[in-house]
């Protein structure tokens, strides 16, 4: 548990602020920030790097709310991006254009436009018809693109299967053997400039080793290119770094920002890191209260008010969260299966937790900041959750649960 969650008098407070006042507030299900957790990350970042160029880009995916771009735009972040949207999200929060990378194997040519007028820093191209779309783009519109190839180290992150990007089988980035050829390619591309390499291996990384190895890879390929006269201004190692669910033992971003430095061994490109779990996971929590306690022939069902649709990490990645009491009770433990309203099996939060659960008690799904409220969805038309920061002993709402009518205002009946 990140220690701005802590108990007071059978409580659980995030910094200054009681969880169940936020509930009361609020309502559930209800996703909570902690800003001071947000800086502290962050900030570990910056200290770890600072006798080195650098940027931290901000990987967008991880959670894009407005109030938490804007959080790490205040600390200078740059920023990570997918999609035309998230860079829409960066600018309408005050993020700078010219500190964005944009990732992602299937950029459209609109998408390409719009990142050109932006002016951002570098797209990390991850084919070669990607390349040669980029040029013909940015020669319609008279400008040079900023590119760094992504390339495929075909190193095992010994993650998930399904958050695993760095092998051969994978669909990201550029095959390590044609990085050289298509390096070649996009120098004589009038439209272009080479700015960069990158590489991302995975998400949810516990060791430093794959990483390690990813930067060797990659610094060959970058003398390769400088025997070749290819200068390059930046190498981005992507993100992955991952936090503690459940008994994971990640390093600490200091060491492992360490571990890379060594590796990179006094380069004098600028780093570009690309966090996102790491940044947020922790500082986050899902609220949800208790609606149902149904004892079935075989297990003990805590049905919630938060399902798969706010929460879609178990159902998808069978991924552990801690599930912990709002406010504490002297109940006796049961094992129990908790689970939330929507109609599938696979709507679970948690399998066999030892919990001592009152009818009503409000519960707090730990490490959700991550990649909880940006996979939501509105499986079986349910308004999606309720934001809230804290800050310090300060509470914003940072969004506003949605409404039904919301759902379905774009719908039209048939004329
Ligand atoms: N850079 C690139 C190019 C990425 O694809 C990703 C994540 C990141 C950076 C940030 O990685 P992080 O530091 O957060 O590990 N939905 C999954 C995680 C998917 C990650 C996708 N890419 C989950 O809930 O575990």
């Amino acid at each position: 548990m990140n220690p701005h969650f802590h108990y007071r008098d059978g409580r659980l407070f995030l910094e200054q602020v009681a969880l169940d006042e936020i509930a009361g507030r609020f309502g559930t299900p209800c996703y909570v920030y902690s800003r001071t957790a947000l800086t502290e990350a962050y900030q570990a970042f910056e200290q770890a790097l600072s006798g080195t160029p650098h940027l931290v880009c901000y990987a967008v995916k991880a959670n894009p709310n407005l109030a938490i771009l804007n959080v790490f735009a205040k600390l200078g972040a740059g920023f990570d991006i997918v999609s035309g949207g998230e860079l829409q999200r960066v600018l309408a929060a005050g993020g700078d254009a010219g500190k964005v990378v944009f990732s992602g194997v299937g950029k459209t040519a609109d998408e390409m436009r719009r990142a050109l007028d932006a002016g951002i820093l570098c797209f990390n191209v991850e084919s070669a018809p990607e390349l040669l779309r980029l040029n013909e783009v940015a020669g319609s519109l008279g400008k040079i693109a900023p590119v760094s190839l992504r390339v495929n180290p075909d190193v095992d992150a010994k993650t998930h299967p399904y958050i695993s990007t760095g092998l051969k089988q994978n669909k990201f980035g550029v095959a390590y053997e044609d990085a050289l050829a298509l390096y070649r390619q996009a120098r004589d591309l009038p439209h272009l400039h080479i700015r960069g390499i990158d590489c991302h291996i995975g998400s949810q990384l516990t060791e430093v080793s794959p990483f390690a190895a990813a930067v060797g890879k990659v610094l060959q390929l970058v003398d390769a290119l400088a025997a070749e006269g290819i200068a390059l201004e930046h190498i981005d190692l992507g993100g992955g770094l991952g936090i503690c669910y459940d008994d994971e033992t990640p390093p600490a971003i200091a060491d492992y920002v360490a571990a890379l430095l060594s590796a990179l061994n006094g380069r004098a490109e600028k780093l570009i890191l690309e966090p996102g779990r790491v940044l947020v996971g922790n500082a986050g929590t899902l609220l949800t209260r208790v609606e149902y306690l149904k004892h079935g022939e075989e297990k003990n069902f805590v049905i919630v008010d938060a399902a798969m649709n706010d929460l879609m990490r178990p159902a998808l990645y069978d991924a552990y969260h801690n599930i912990v009491p709002a406010t504490q009770n002297d109940l006796p433990k049961m094992t129990c299966e908790i689970v939330g309203p929507v109609c599938e099996t696979g709507d679970f939060l948690g399998h066999a937790r030892e919990l001592s659960i009152e009818p009503n008690a409000l519960l707090a799904v730990l490490s959700a900041g991550a990649y909880g409220m940006s996979m939501a969805s509105n499986y079986n038309t349910r308004p999606r959750a309720a934001e809230v920061m804290v800050d310090v002993d300060r509470v914003h709402l940072i969004r506003e649960r949605e409404k039904i009518s919301d759902l379905f205002s774009g719908e039209h009946l048939l004329s």
